[in-house]
């Protein structure tokens, strides 16, 4: 049940009720375009994710589980923006001033023009935008921010739909920069960010496994630039500090030629990323052994060793299998596979991978490999991080041109005939 807010001449809200009609269609090439003056970031990794810098009057979503660094990240690049392009006003509905500062001296953040306030009435919070006249307002977080025009708690559906869409209202009026700070919540889909993607013109997601220092700060949804675009960055005592070469740190404490570990070169957006992949398989004392992924999907990782088993003859019905991508990082294309699976192989047989190659590919139920879109800025940054070798499927789109000078570019058609090539014989 999501209560409506049902609108009364008295609580005129800037809107005309049905006059006279002003708007006007004009031809395609009437249209004045101002080239989106973007707000320039010095932070590349946030900045790409964006598609190059913030848009005026766009309403962006940064939603995470609590704790993640959300707070921490925003406040950084208020710094920045105050620092760089005028007043930046940051809404708190969570902690009191004093409690910012304290982060903001942490962080090292002096910025003459970075207003706080700690507010959760909607209505106050645009005043003070009206007063501040900023060309950002942060509002960290839309689940505390609440219309007392409506009835419900602060949090719930209702509200928290109502909040974004007056300050969507307000971002396109003033051409103000909103970005709203949303937590995901257990519920998951309930009051969380989910139910603004659509308000939104921008959604960003910063991921992370709590116990590691990597986060990552994805764009699912975004009327400005490319999606699935990824920044990286390291959760530090000084605050969030982005990786720009983020295959060199994920690979940093790689132990080449042990058993059970290959290179997946995997695609993040438009970006290309070497990650270690990991893999256990150990005898089981359960009926149903269990197949324990982290950062792949677990159905994937079923359809893996169950290819294993059958085309390739590696039984797997009598281990448990863990498979584990190092980083915290989710991986969700299929171009893994190949690396999961000659991880999975390796530690069954106890043979390692030979430590100079780099693997990608989907595997088929048939155990054949499967090709996978964006060869090139794959075998380049394999090869930037001094790969040899890179194992890959067998297709006719590859031009000589497109192999990076000093990469051996193999071509398998099964992950047998991977497996073959990819393990060090005993
Ligand atoms: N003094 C500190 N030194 C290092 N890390 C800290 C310190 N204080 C808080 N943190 C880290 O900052 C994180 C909180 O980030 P925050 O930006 O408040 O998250 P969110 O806004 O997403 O809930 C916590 O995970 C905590 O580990
Ligand atoms: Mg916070």
């Amino acid at each position: 049940m999501v209560e409506q807010l049902i609108e009364s001449e008295s609580t005129a809200r800037g809107r005309k009720s049905a006059g006279p009609v002003t708007s006007r269609p004009v031809r395609l090439r009437e249209v004045e375009t101002d080239s989106l003056d973007r707000l320039s970031l010095p932070v590349q990794e946030f900045s790409r994710v964006l598609g190059g810098g913030f848009v005026p009057g766009s309403l962006i979503l940064v939603g995470g589980d609590p704790g993640i660094g959300k707070s921490t990240l925003l406040l950084e690049i208020a710094g920045l923006t105050a620092n760089l392009h005028g007043p930046v006003l940051y809404v708190s509905g969570e902690e009191s001033a004093r409690q910012i500062k304290m982060r903001a001296e942490r962080l090292r953040i002096e910025a003459e023009d970075l207003f706080l306030v700690t507010e959760t009435s909607l209505h106050a919070i645009l005043d003070h935008i009206t007063a501040v006249r900023p060309v950002m307002t942060i509002v960290d977080s839309i689940q505390t921010t609440y219309d007392e025009n409506l009835t419900s708690s602060a949090g719930s559906v209702s509200q928290v739909r109502e909040s974004a869409s007056r300050l969507q209202e307000v971002a396109k009026q003033s051409g103000v920069v909103i970005v709203l700070v949303g937590h995901v919540t257990k519920e998951g889909a309930i009051a969380g960010p989910r139910v603004l993607e659509h308000i939104v013109d921008t959604v960003l997601y910063l991921e992370g496994d709590p116990f590691h220092r990597y986060r990552l700060l994805r764009s699912v949804k975004n009327r400005f630039g490319a999606t699935s675009e990824v920044g990286v960055f390291e959760m530090v005592e000084q605050g969030m500090v982005e990786v720009p070469n983020p295959s060199e740190a994920f690979l940093a404490e790689r132990q080449a030629n042990a058993p059970g570990s290959a290179i997946a070169v995997t695609l993040e957006g438009t970006r290309p990323l070497l990650v270690e992949v990991q893999a256990l398989a150990s005898g089981t004392t359960f009926a149903n052994p269990r197949r324990t992924p982290n950062g792949i999907d677990i159905n994937r990782l079923l359809l893996l060793t169950a290819v294993l088993t059958r085309r390739v003859h590696i039984p797997l019905h009598d281990k448990d299998v863990f498979v584990n991508v190092i980083g915290g990082l989710q991986i969700s294309e299929p171009a893994a596979d190949l690396a999961v699976a000659l991880a999975i192989a390796g530690s069954v047989k106890d043979r390692p991978v030979h430590a100079d190659m780099a693997f990608f590919g989907e595997v088929g139920l048939s155990g054949e490999l499967r090709a996978v879109s964006q060869l090139e800025p794959r075998l380049k940054e394999a090869a930037k991080l001094g790969f040899k070798r890179c194992i890959v499927p067998r297709t006719r789109q590859l031009s000589a041109t497109a192999i990076p000078k000093g990469l051996e570019v193999i071509g398998c058609r099964s992950l047998l005939e991977a497996v073959d090539l990819a393990l060090i014989r005993s």
